[in-house]
């Protein structure tokens, strides 16, 4: 794992998009794994101006979303498939036929998540995955006890996340769903390559855990550390209960695959 510690929130989503930017632009037919939530408005925005201004192509990339509420239809703008036409879909030039996101409306929800494993698999697997990280220590909606070698399955969310994403509900926790169909932390592991992002000073303790702490199903993220390949990019905020944030630093403004990353 690396940490690379930027200024700030857009500084996060600058390097994040650049990476990103530099898989695509190496394969056309990237699988990308993505992320909703107020964090990665900022990399979406930052993609988006990069398919206008320098056209990155997005033509021949899949991609698979982590999580979707149940029970709230693709039309509403509470759902994640709103939220990624919204932010990213319809303003580049992806195939809306090659973008999936778990189905929250399906009758049988077991059959659902199985065919979207299938789905993953068939599609070759995903070679970059974006996370966020909830208070609760999730990634996707791989709320606490969230079995490390869990796969797509459905969830109830803790009230600590439905509190999180209250904001997007008109500020009422209790209009949050209480269960969401996620990848499970098995899948997530099955990706290539993980960019974890954290903003902001809410996010500190349980970034510092995650990160440095042991891991635990407790807190989903923890589980990033068995990865052979994972970045976690954040904020100085995020960043703010790390100990090892010299060495981090060190190895950020040193090691030569960052040397183009410099700014
Ligand atoms: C959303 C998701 C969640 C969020 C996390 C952080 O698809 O998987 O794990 O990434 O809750 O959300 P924000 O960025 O809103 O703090």
């Amino acid at each position: 794992m690396e940490v690379i510690i930027r200024t700030d929130p857009a500084a996060v989503a600058e390097l994040t998009c650049q990476l990103i930017a530099a898989r695509l632009n190496a394969k056309s037919d990237l699988v990308l794994g993505l992320a909703t939530g107020r964090t990665m408005e900022r990399v979406y925005e930052r993609l988006v101006a990069k398919h206008k201004n320098d056209g990155l192509d997005f033509s021949r990339c899949h991609t698979f979303n982590l999580d979707e509420y149940i029970g709230v239809p693709p039309e509403d703008e509470h759902s994640y498939r709103f939220y990624m036409n919204h932010h990213l879909f319809s303003r580049v030039n992806i195939d809306l036929g090659n973008t999936h996101v778990p189905d929250g409306m399906a009758t049988d929800l077991r059959a659902g998540a199985a065919h979207y494993e299938q789905l993953i698999r068939k599609a070759g697997g995903i070679d970059v995955q974006l996370l966020g990280i909830g208070e609760a220590g999730h990634i996707g909606f791989n709320e606490p006890l969230s079995a490390l070698m869990s796969r797509t399955r459905d969830k109830a969310l803790t009230p600590l996340t439905r509190k999180q994403n209250a904001e997007m509900f008109g500020g009422d926790p209790e209009k949050v769903p209480k269960r969401a169909l996620t990848m499970g932390v098995g899948t997530i592991l099955d990706a290539r390559e993980l960019l974890l992002l954290a903003t902001g000073k809410a996010k500190a303790s349980i970034l510092a855990k995650a990160v440095e702490g042991p891991i635990t199903a407790m807190i989903s993220a923890s589980a990033i550390q068995l990865h052979p390949n994972c970045k976690v990019i954040v904020d100085e905020d995020a960043a703010g209960e790390l100990t090892e944030r010299e060495y981090y630093n060190w190895v950020f403004a040193n090691e030569p695959e960052w040397q183009e990353f410099q700014s």
